[in-house]
């Protein structure tokens, strides 16, 4: 029996560390679809042209090591715009969501494009402000060279283009439970995803 469990937002909200202990507590899979926009992009900044480079992701792509640079989040922003880019990665990403055993993916469409049918979808936010300080200690304590201003404007950017774009672009689904996390603890934000899914469960 499958069971999906869908969660958006922009990026730095929380999601990849809500999406990693939900997963651990049900013994679901997860899968971070950004991972699949990051390999595209970082092939581009290569030189490969973005739609090649989505219709033949292979797993040596996705294992790169610098897939969680600025450079490279910008520039799978930037290839997450093109229809065929995202044409090319829904059905990989569907029949994850559908295998036996529980799945959970999280990105910026799972709830209003690649899974309509989720059983449990959140949405998680937090302030523009927050997300930027928290990547920007992410990012430092990796040891890159980045600057608080510099992570801010690139946060921005990154939400206006993937909210604004034509297909399939950043927004809660109308079923999703918001969950901001701006003035929350990482136990708390878990504790509240876990309660709805809990419910989710128990709904079905
Ligand atoms: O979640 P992330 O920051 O790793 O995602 C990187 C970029 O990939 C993000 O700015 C937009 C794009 N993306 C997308 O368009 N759809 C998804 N489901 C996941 C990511």
């Amino acid at each position: 029996m499958s069971f999906t469990v869908a969660i958006d937002g922009p990026a730095a909200a929380g999601k990849g560390t809500i999406s990693k202990a939900v997963a651990a507590h049900f013994g679901f899979a997860h899968l971070d679809t950004g991972l699949l926009y990051r390999a595209v992009g970082a092939q581009t900044l290569d030189g490969l042209d973005a739609i090649k480079a989505a219709k033949s992701l292979t797993p040596e792509a996705l294992a790169r090591s610098d897939l969680r640079t600025p450079a490279v989040a910008q520039a799978a922003s930037k290839v997450a715009v093109v229809a065929e880019v995202r044409a090319a990665l829904v059905d990989f990403q569907r029949a994850f969501a559908r295998r036996a055993g529980g799945a959970v993916l999280d990105g910026r469409d799972i709830g209003t494009v690649i899974c309509p049918d989720a059983e449990a979808k959140l949405f998680i936010t937090a302030s523009a402000e927050v997300r930027a300080e928290r990547r920007y200690l992410e990012l430092a304590d990796k040891g890159q060279d980045v600057t608080r201003a510099q992570v801010l404007k690139d946060v921005k950017e990154r939400d206006a283009r993937d909210a604004e774009r034509a297909t399939a672009p950043m927004k809660a689904a109308d079923d999703a439970v918001v969950l901001d996390t701006s003035t929350l603890s990482i136990n708390d934000a878990v504790a509240q995803a876990l309660a709805l899914i809990e419910q989710r469960k128990d709904d079905r």
